[in-house]
């Protein structure tokens, strides 16, 4: 029988292709940490038959018009809002993510960033590259203490949770906000749950978890940062579109808010002259929430399960429902 085809839009390790070898026709992106061009894309989504595939690809109507006999794409992200979900399955193709195997990576990325920035650890740091640690001082790079204060965090899925059980160690109060309860964050982390605004109006830390979608674009916006106290540290680490930029900058310029601590951006990637990164109170990252070694290895060898899986006739491990 003649192996499915597949097309992995990076380079991606041999040793993590190797299992897959024998089960699968594999081709692969030529450059490890450049996009592949949409028109290379667009040629190999003709020929193959499933499709691993990167947050920086756009799988759209237009995508999708070249994939005559796509049956698989498998995302390697837990956030899919870079594919159309709906259009892709009306071609019958199957659409997978990576939930799971990133959660606690990502909130470990997403708690260490939120004590950088209350801790000023980057310009801490800088303080010695720069040559500017004269002698030391009552309030040199005083910072705003992270235990017993309040968190609030908007998207209590698993990466929300996972934050929260940091949080509940560092003897945090637990506000979440979430489409639906859940009632089991309530029960072990006795998380309570608040409406958006009660969250925006008692959080020392505002954390966003939360997928975008239609209904959450632009949720961040200038009435959000106005409801948070002066004081408050807003931490992304979920999509940048959930937040207005323009906002974001106004609020840390004009200290509405305190500080933020932003792993993702509406237009990744960004460079030294983006607005918020002219600003001090900021701390930025380049959207590497769940970049572990081990964790990268792990989605990758669940993308390739979960089409090794379609091809099989199994239902796959992580399908987008
Ligand atoms: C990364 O941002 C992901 O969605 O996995």
């Amino acid at each position: 029988m003649k192996k499915p085809k597949i097309y992995i839009t990076r380079n991606i390790p041999d040793h993590i292709i190797e299992p897959f070898k024998n089960t699968f026709d594999i081709t692969m992106w030529k450059e490890a940490n450049i996009p592949v061009p949409k028109e290379v894309l667009y040629e190999e989504a003709k020929k193959v038959d499933g499709l691993l595939c990167l947050l920086t690809e756009k799988i759209n109507q237009e995508f999708l018009q070249h994939a005559s006999h796509l049956k698989i794409i498998a995302n390697m992200a837990v956030g899919y809002d870079n594919i159309d979900v709906k259009a892709a399955k009306q071609k019958g193709i199957v659409v997978t993510n990576t939930p799971d195997v990133l959660t606690e990576t990502t909130a470990d990325l997403t708690f260490a960033l939120l004590m950088a920035t209350a801790r000023r650890l980057i310009e801490a740091t800088n303080y010695i590259y720069e040559d500017k640690w004269g002698d030391w001082s009552p309030f040199m790079l005083a910072g705003s203490d992270i235990h017993n204060k309040t968190i609030g965090i908007v998207g209590m899925g698993r990466i929300g949770q996972a934050v929260a059980r940091r949080a509940k160690g560092f003897n945090m109060k637990i506000l979440y906000h979430n489409r639906t309860k859940n009632e089991h964050a309530e029960q072990e982390l006795q998380a309570a749950y608040v409406s958006f605004e009660k969250l925006l109006e008692q959080s020392d830390f505002v954390v966003s978890l939360i997928p975008l979608t239609e209904q959450t674009n632009n949720l961040f916006d200038k009435k959000a940062f106005e409801k948070m106290k002066e004081t408050a540290i807003f931490v992304n680490a979920s999509r940048g579109g959930v937040v207005d930029e323009e906002a974001l900058y106004n609020a840390l310029k004009n200290k509405i808010i305190h500080a933020a601590g932003l792993d993702v951006f509406k237009h990744e990637p960004i460079s030294s002259n983006h607005p918020l990164a002219t600003l001090q109170n900021v701390v930025l990252l380049p959207h590497i929430g769940s970049a572990s070694v081990a964790t990268r290895e792990r989605m990758l060898t669940l993308c390739l399960e979960n089409i090794q899986a379609v091809f099989k006739g199994d239902y796959p491990k992580t399908p987008v429902e």
